[in-house]
């Protein structure tokens, strides 16, 4: 079974709507194999997201994760990171199709309410920055 990376970005979880994010992720199949609430520092966020260190938004991204609680979540389902990328839309809501999460929840670009893997090696990447194994449990 495919598992995948999310995190339910500290926009979304201020808003209360961790239930409501959790409520889309479960109803389209998906089973939920490891979860938890943090306050990301900035080295861990940096450290994250450091594919994107030389674009321009790096900084305010890894600022931004720290203003707040993210849940960390993992997830799996067959085919899960295209139907977890399909299920949060495109990355500015503003682009993203009607039924999406990003679509119904984002607030703006940065602001995008949810964060998924994009491939398998990066998938394997981010559950295990964030998860030891004895984590994880289907
Ligand atoms: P995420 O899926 O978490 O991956 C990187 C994040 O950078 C992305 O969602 C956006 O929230 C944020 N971001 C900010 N500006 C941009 C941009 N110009 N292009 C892509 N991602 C951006």
């Amino acid at each position: 079974m495919e598992k995948t990376f999310a995190i339910i970005k500290p926009d979304a979880v201020e808003r209360n709507l961790i239930g409501k994010i959790l409520e889309r992720i479960e109803s389209k199949g998906f089973r939920i194999v490891a979860m938890k609430r943090v306050l990301l520092t900035l080295p861990v966020a940096q450290g994250f997201y450091h594919v994107h260190k030389e674009r321009p938004f790096f900084k305010d991204l890894t600022e931004y994760m720290c203003t707040g609680p993210v849940v960390l979540l993992v997830f799996e389902k067959d085919g899960a990171i295209k139907a977890w990328r399909e299920l949060m839309g495109a990355t500015n809501p503003a682009d993203a199709d009607a039924g999406t999460i990003r679509k119904d929840f984002a607030i703006d670009l940065e602001k995008n309410s949810v964060h998924g893997s994009d491939a398998p090696d990066t998938a394997a990447f981010e559950i295990s920055y964030f998860f030891s194994q004895t984590e994880i449990s289907s």
